[in-house]
């Protein structure tokens, strides 16, 4: 319950019974007032519509799985040697192979690969070799989004830069009817004096090319800044998925700092670099963070981390 205390100059003599309503109204509204609200461009649509343009899951092909093969691979000290014993166990191993981002198994169904709507919407946004390889990841986001999709509240990704991955969860999800506000935040360019390295589309022109690249898609709000300074009146007060792909700590534990507490129950989280031994700093600052929270991040093999809303 709350109780509102007014003092004698709020309500001073002069004022009738019908202007004593309309000052504590306001006095009422600036009260919970949050950050500026900014208006979704986009319809919110029912639920039973959004369940309506949900991608159907593809029949599957009994006695058979995919495999999948692109030697795009880091933090080794001889690719070639790699490649070549990745390939002789690949050889001895059941089908459903896997081999790519640091990332061998096999004997698996390869999931993404059977559902048709996820490999399109994949396939059509694929810009390089890197995203390619990646497909593991962006099917962990897509599955994810097409969970997030059915919750209360918008679509964020912190690390946008050529906007492949938000792409990619979008087509997935209905292309231009994507029933959501998807923003995406990114400096677009590389300042070196911060701890994240610099990406080879960096630079002058990026962020207008991926604006025009969403030109078609009202429902992406593509921002420009330094995070997390561009989320102060730039941001939602509702999220139902958050991507966090920032490459260095003290930006990645800034974002939780300003945008966890906004995602709404069952809302899922995925932190790209947490289970990458390379970014280390990071899953130790996120976990610290996160044990202070009662939480814990669950490491997938893909490199990523998730952590599901309470
Ligand atoms: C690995 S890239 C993101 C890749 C993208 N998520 C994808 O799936 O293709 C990391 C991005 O984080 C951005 N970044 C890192 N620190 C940042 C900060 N403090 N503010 C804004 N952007 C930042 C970089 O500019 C870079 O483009």
């Amino acid at each position: 319950m709350f109780v509102i205390f007014c003092t004698p100059t709020t309500f001073c003599f002069k004022t009738t019974p019908s202007k004593n309503r309309m000052i504590l109204t306001r006095i009422i509204r600036q009260m919970f007032r949050k950050s500026p609200r900014v208006r979704t461009p986009i319809k919110a649509l029912a639920q039973a519509d959004i369940i309506k343009m949900l991608p159907k899951l593809s029949p599957p092909v009994h006695n058979a799985c995919a495999n999948f093969f692109m030697p795009v691979f880091w933090e080794t000290s001889n690719p070639e040697s790699v490649v070549t014993s990745a390939t002789e166990i690949i050889n001895l191993a059941a089908s459903g192979h896997h081999f790519a981002d640091n990332f061998l198994t096999w004997g698996r169904n390869m999931s993404m690969l059977d559902d048709h709507p996820f490999r399109q919407a994949w396939e059509s946004n694929l810009e390089s070799v890197s995203d390619e390889a990646i497909i593991w990841r962006r099917y962990v986001l897509a599955c994810a989004a097409y969970h997030c999709v059915q919750l209360q509240g918008d679509f964020v990704e912190c690390g946008a830069y050529t906007g492949v991955g938000i792409k990619t969860v979008i087509d997935y999800l209905g292309g231009v009817e994507f029933p959501k506000m998807f923003w995406g935040y990114d400096m677009f360019e590389h300042d070196p004096s911060m701890l994240n390295h610099a990406m080879p589309e960096h630079g002058e022109g990026l962020y207008e090319r991926i604006k025009n690249k969403f030109a078609a898609y009202p429902q992406v709000r593509l921002i420009k800044g330094f995070i997390p300074n561009v989320f102060e009146n730039n941001c939602p007060d509702r999220i139902a998925y958050l991507h966090i792909d920032l490459n260095q700590a003290p930006a990645e534990v800034a974002a939780l700092d300003y945008l966890f507490d906004r995602m709404v129950p069952g809302g899922i989280l995925i932190l790209d670099d947490y289970e990458w031994s390379t970014y280390r700093p990071q899953k130790i600052a996120e976990d610290q963070w996160f044990e202070a929270r009662h939480y814990r991040v669950m490491p997938l093999p893909t490199g990523q981390g998730l952590v599901i809303k309470r």
